[in-house]
């Protein structure tokens, strides 16, 4: 037979977890408002809020963390994260930054402006992730959402749901003027709308749309690896390719990336901003300085830059993707076979729970999402994150709640972190929930929010007292 994949590492450290009861989580979830960022990781026993910079490094990434210099200029880890840079994605110019939003800000600040200068601009792209609309957003200008139709239907398999809806994305190119346009941006997976990879066709011809209108193109890269092995393993062609020329293939059609390290670099902190041409590094560079830090250190310490350089190429090894994927997808088969409503195609770093479908007393006011993540957490100790209302915000303009087409729960799995033995407690946590779903018809009301990017700060009470 077949041999299954099998993790390409062995465990040398590992991290105490705890087991708590359900009473001493109902406590704990009502001092932190009901919002699951503010419980205490110690409070949560399998913590699947985020994959972002919840990864385990390997022993060489901490030995690069040992022999990268501390230089404030021109350390010896920044030289290596430059060649990896090359190796891996092909680009000549970057920055570092000290993680993915600090890099949004950056290249913001010089393709729309450091302060309000957004307005009446628009950057479209597919399903931009929250903080990149956040950026986008609080410089007065608008994300447009030119995703496939089909990313919308959970039910639907179908390979590439994260790819750009090219008629959709030209309307755009259409309605604005080319100055009201700074740049186009297409997120490899696509986090937002489940993980969902794009294919190197859609990139492809993004990219051709993106030239002909004289629009600059940038890939949000934080899952850029996921994406490659997503192309090798799915798309026509593509099966007998390396990931890294996959990986190199895909950016050569964008003029440049933002990356948040802390996912597919494998690492705990860090960022990156990357350059076809010298220009643009230049324009960058000044913001970088003012925000981040000098160009060869950039908000990050010279052992976390070599620690980079390391995880890049590990993060692109085709068994670490093939353990990294399979997992991910193990836990999506187990809650299908509870019955548990997923979203399909099984993502690359996720299992999105349609919460819509799993708990349809809610009415979608009460933030169904955010319930099922707040029933999740009081069964099993388990934390996902609504992807759904509270993430979605309020409109801009008109200060209404945004309800998506979607009321997801992300179960992130963090990399090389859990067994399989985890994940099958996760899944029976998500099967006894799904048990009593009709037993919960209340969610949660809203006591108090943020101007802008709520779901992290938000405080809710039970709707039903
Ligand atoms: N882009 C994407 C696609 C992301 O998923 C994230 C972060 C960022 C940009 C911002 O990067 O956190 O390093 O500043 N996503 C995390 C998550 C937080 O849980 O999905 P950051």
């Amino acid at each position: 037979m077949e041999l299954p994949y099998a993790e390409p590492y062995r465990i040398k450290t590992v991290e105490s977890i705890r087991r708590s009861s359900r009473a001493e989580r109902e406590v704990w979830i009502a001092a932190a408002h009901y919002n699951l960022f503010n419980v205490r990781s110690e409070q949560v026993f399998i913590d699947l809020l985020t994959d972002s910079g919840t990864g385990a490094m390997s022993s060489a990434q901490w030995a690069e963390m040992m022999l990268g210099d501390e230089s404030y200029a021109g350390a010896s880890s920044y030289y290596k994260l430059k060649e990896a840079v090359k190796e891996v994605m092909g680009f000549d110019y970057f920055l570092p930054a000290h993680q993915g939003r600090a890099a949004e800000n950056v290249l913001m600040s010089a393709l729309i402006g450091p302060g309000r200068e957004g307005k009446g601009k628009v950057v479209p792209g597919n399903s931009h992730f929250d903080t990149t609309k956040g950026h986008i957003e609080n410089r007065g200008a608008h994300a447009i959402d030119c995703t496939v139709d089909e990313a919308f239907d959970p039910e639907l398999d179908r390979p590439f749901k994260g790819n750009v809806d090219l008629g959709k994305l030209e309307k755009v190119f259409k309605e604005h003027r080319r100055e009201d346009i700074p740049f186009c941006i297409v997120t490899v997976t696509c986090n937002t709308s489940g993980g969902q990879p794009v294919s190197m066709e859609n990139i492809r011809a993004v990219s051709a749309l993106c030239r002909n209108y004289g629009i600059p193109l940038f890939l949000d890269a934080a899952r850029f690896a996921e994406n490659c092995y997503f192309i090798k393993t799915r798309e026509k062609g593509y099966a007998d390719k390396d990931i890294r020329d996959i990986s190199r293939e895909m950016f050569s059609y964008a003029d440049g990336a933002t990356m948040s390290s802390k996912k597919d670099g494998i690492v705990n902190i860090g960022g990156l901003i990357l350059f076809r041409d010298e220009e643009m590094w230049r324009r960058c560079s000044t913001f970088n300085i003012m925000y981040e830090g000098f160009n060869t250190y950039g908000g990050m310490a010279g052992r976390d830059l070599g620690a980079l350089s390391v995880g890049l190429r590990e993060a692109t090894e085709l068994s670490y993707l093939e353990s990294r994927i399979g997992q991910v997808a193990y836990l999506g088969k187990k809650l299908v076979d509870y019955g548990v409503p997923v979203m399909r195609p099984f993502g690359g770093h996720a299992i999105f729970v349609d919460a819509k479908r799993l708990l349809p007393r809610v009415p979608r006011e009460e933030f169904i999402a955010q319930t099922l993540g707040i029933e999740a957490y009081l069964e099993g100790g388990v934390r996902g994150v609504e992807i759904g209302t509270l993430l979605a915000d309020r409109d801009p303009d008109t200060r209404e709640n945004r309800y998506p087409a979607l009321e997801l729960l992300r179960l992130a799995i963090p990399r090389r972190t859990y067994t399989n033995a985890h994940m099958d407690y996760v899944a029976a946590t998500l099967a006894n929930v799904y048990e009593r779903r009709n037993s919960i018809v209340h969610g949660y009301r809203i006591v108090r929010e943020a101007p802008i990017l709520r779901h992290f700060t938000v405080e809710l009470e039970p709707a039903r007292s």
